[in-house]
């Protein structure tokens, strides 16, 4: 225990407004209606309180998605409140959450900023082959021009009730694991005051689905993701569609448009970069040492790596 004043408990819906809070003061960028739906799609949350401030000092989640040989829980949203670091806050709440995975037998993989890389060594995590994520993002809004530009096949259709069972059976295969709690959530759309998603579909002429994107719009950004594609062309050409579909409200219009490759795709980088993308940061997928029967998720960037292009976000995978 860090100091007397501190105590870590589960964390709940109930806590959302102190836990965005200590978001707001880490300089997250993450609305109320994210941090909602982030702990209402978590298995298992742990915040760390200071009852003499009654605030939120630390938090973490874990996802849980089952796979074939197991569920892979994802722990994700670590953070420690910038007054709090440095006292062992986060290095409990990662023990908490891991120790009831790993009771549970469930295989236990996270995507880690540079920091909290740092904490997750100590805690026996180590780093797969092909393990990178890279965050690039558009700050211009040149980009819808640019896109126009761009020699685009779209045959995509915005997303229907009906085509759920077979893009999660896709996203399956491209994840490795089943992820229809948090891709219902995006799919459904539905608005919680600040984020809403839209998703694009391709499909065969049998109906199977042969690609898929998704765009949530959040309050600061819109993030590309998950993204199954056979080509950068292809990504590119559900980037414009989505855009082009975004829900109408004009404070999109300006916001930056950000997305996390996956390890295995760098065909996509150079297209990226020429619509004027910036590489922000690199992120590093971890899992734990050991394991009997690792999660392909992580290990491979999913089954299908060369044409999963791009990641949902850290916390998702
Ligand atoms: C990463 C973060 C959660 C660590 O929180 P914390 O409560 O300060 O971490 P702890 O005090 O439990 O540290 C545990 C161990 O991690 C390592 N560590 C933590 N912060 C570190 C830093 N800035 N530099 C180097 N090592 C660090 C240390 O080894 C530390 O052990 P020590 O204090 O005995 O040296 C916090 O810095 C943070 O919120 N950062 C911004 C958000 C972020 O990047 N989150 C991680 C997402 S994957």
């Amino acid at each position: 225990m860090a100091s007397a004043n501190l105590r870590f408990a589960r964390g709940s819906i109930e806590h959302v407004d102190k836990i965005y809070r200590c978001f707001v003061d880490c300089g997250w960028a993450y609305s109320k209606g994210e941090i909602y739906r982030f702990v209402s799609l978590a298995s298992n949350v742990s915040v760390c309180w200071d009852d003499c401030e009654d605030k939120v000092t630390g938090v973490g989640l874990v996802t849980s998605f089952s796979a074939d040989n197991g569920i892979l829980d994802l722990v994700g949203m670590m953070i420690s409140h910038p007054d709090y670091r440095r006292r062992g806050i986060a290095k409990h709440i990662f023990a908490d959450l891991t120790a009831t995975s790993r009771k549970q037998g469930h295989d236990l993989g996270l995507i880690a900023t540079d920091i909290g890389a740092k904490v997750y060594e100590k805690q026996d995590f180590t780093v797969p082959p092909q393990a990178m994520r890279k965050k690039y993002q558009h700050n211009s809004v040149d980009l819808h021009q640019r896109l126009r530009e761009y020699d685009l096949n779209l045959n995509g259709r915005l997303f229907e009730e009906s085509d759920l069972e077979t893009v999660l059976k896709l996203d399956r295969r491209a994840f490795g694991a089943d992820r229809r709690a948090v891709l219902s959530a995006m799919a459904s759309g539905t608005e919680d005051g600040t984020t809403s998603a839209r998703v694009i579909t391709y499909l065969d002429e049998s109906g199977c689905a042969t690609g898929f994107a998704v765009m949530s719009y959040t309050h600061s950004s819109m993030v590309l993701g998950p993204v199954v594609a056979n080509s950068p062309d292809e990504t590119v050409g559900m980037m414009a569609e989505l855009l082009q579909q975004r829900d109408g409200r004009d404070e999109n219009e300006n916001k930056s448009v950000s997305m996390f490759l996956s390890g295995q795709e760098s065909s996509l980088e150079p297209v990226l970069q020429a619509l004027g993308f910036e590489h922000l940061a690199t992120l590093t997928a971890m899992e734990l040492k050991n394991l009997h029967s690792p999660s392909s998720a992580l290990l491979d960037a999913g089954g299908l790596a060369a044409t999963y292009v791009c990641c949902a976000n850290p916390a998702w995978g």
